[in-house]
């Protein structure tokens, strides 16, 4: 088992503004760009040669990996003109594997971070004989993903992609993006039109008398795809909840990069990380949040579960609170920004412009 291919050409429609200039597997995640954890941990697994299944904002991915090989890989790159699904994508990446047809060859979602033991699932593939297999996981609300029931052996019963009857939510176990294929199974999926692997391919196979084999463990998991679990995950891969060989610095309550600048009362917590060239100024308190680039955190302000952008700027006193704020975006002093709330790439809003409280 030496190959994967990794599905990064979605367009990260949740994650926007993060998504406006940077696919999502590029966001910085613990100082990086998010893929590259998946790369390091696929390489610790084992790993050598990636295919990288590109659509939306293709370009970046190849300028900033290369050939692969800082991260011990022979990556390559294949784009698509338009977005086939995550199916047509893993046939159109198809002529650039060299796994046999009777070798198993790996498959990951790009917004995925998981403890995954990648060999046991290759191995859990093997022993059962499959024709596929998926990492399985279980979750409280499983409406978002694709569920997959499976029997008393393990083995997939049905695949239903975001279900949308309550008739249809028939078990907790959701597909947690990543599997083993036989190679020739990927040669049957039907090229030059797109097809979901979740929509189309799984259930076909599953019709067809195919073996689909499930892992369900319970190792840490989460996908990247809101801005909330993006910074989640970029402050669990900082304090070491999430596993990751690629976290450029110590385990702890916060990152910070070379060429950052955080003033000596300043308090940062929570698996914050702050990107190179931020600022975070006197008396501010930034709390389980990711500064990217650049951005600027003036003094006294307070940032909780938040995602400051590349070069925004958040104002004296501001409290920013589950909030997200775009690339460049300025941010006034004293406002109050929460639950949630997008402030666009490059937006300005001034001083006092937003409360969510009456008490100053
Ligand atoms: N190359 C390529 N082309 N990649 C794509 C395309 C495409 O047309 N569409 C999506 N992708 C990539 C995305 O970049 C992402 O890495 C992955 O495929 C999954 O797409 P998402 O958009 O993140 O899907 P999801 O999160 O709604 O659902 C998927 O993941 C869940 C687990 O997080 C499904 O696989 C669900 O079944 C699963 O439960
Ligand atoms: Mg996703």
């Amino acid at each position: 088992m030496t190959e994967a291919i990794l599905l990064v050409g979605g367009k990260g429609t949740r994650l926007r503004p993060l998504t406006v200039h940077t696919p999502k597997p590029m966001v910085p995640a613990a100082g990086v760009p998010f893929l590259t954890h998946q790369l390091a941990r696929a390489r610790a697994a084992g790993v050598e040669h990636v295919v990288m299944a590109t659509s939306y904002l293709a370009e970046v991915f190849e300028p900033h990996f290369g050939d692969g090989s800082d991260l011990g890989l022979h990556l390559e790159y294949v784009t698509e003109e338009e977005p086939l699904g995550t199916g047509g994508a893993l046939r159109n990446v198809a002529s650039r594997l060299t796994s046999g047809r009777d070798e198993p060859v790996l498959v990951f979602n790009g917004d995925i971070l998981t403890g995954l033991d990648i060999r046991a699932l290759v191995r859990t593939h093997a022993d059962a004989g499959a024709d596929v297999s998926l990492h399985l996981t279980r979750v409280a609300d499983p409406r978002a993903f694709g569920l997959v029931p499976t029997d008393d052996d393990g083995r997939v019963t049905a695949f239903l992609e975001k279900p949308q009857t309550p008739e249809e939510i028939v078990t907790d176990q959701i597909n947690a993006g990543a599997y083993v294929f036989q190679r020739s199974v990927i040669d049957t999926i039907p090229h030059d039109r797109p097809v979901s692997v979740e929509r189309e391919t799984f259930p076909g196979l599953l019709a067809d008398g195919a073996h689909l084999q499930g892992m369900v463990d319970s190792t840490y998991w989460l996908d990247l795809g809101t801005p909330q679990a993006f910074v989640r995950g970029s402050a669990d891969l900082v304090l070491g909840h999430a596993p990751s060989p690629a976290v450029p610095g110590r385990r702890g309550a916060c990152l910070v990069l070379d060429g950052a600048t955080v003033a000596e009362d300043a308090k940062l917590s929570g698996g914050t990380a702050v990107g190179a060239g931020a600022v975070v100024g006197t008396g501010a308190r930034v709390e389980g949040s990711t500064l990217l680039d650049g951005a600027v955190v003036e003094p006294d302000a307070v940032v909780r579960d938040s995602l400051i952008g590349a070069g925004a700027r958040v104002g004296a006193r501001t409290v920013l609170d589950g909030a997200v704020i775009g690339d460049r975006a300025e941010v006034g002093p004293d406002n109050e920004l929460r639950d949630g709330i997008r402030i666009w790439c490059g937006a300005r809003i001034g001083a006092g412009a937003v409360r969510f409280s009456s008490d100053q």
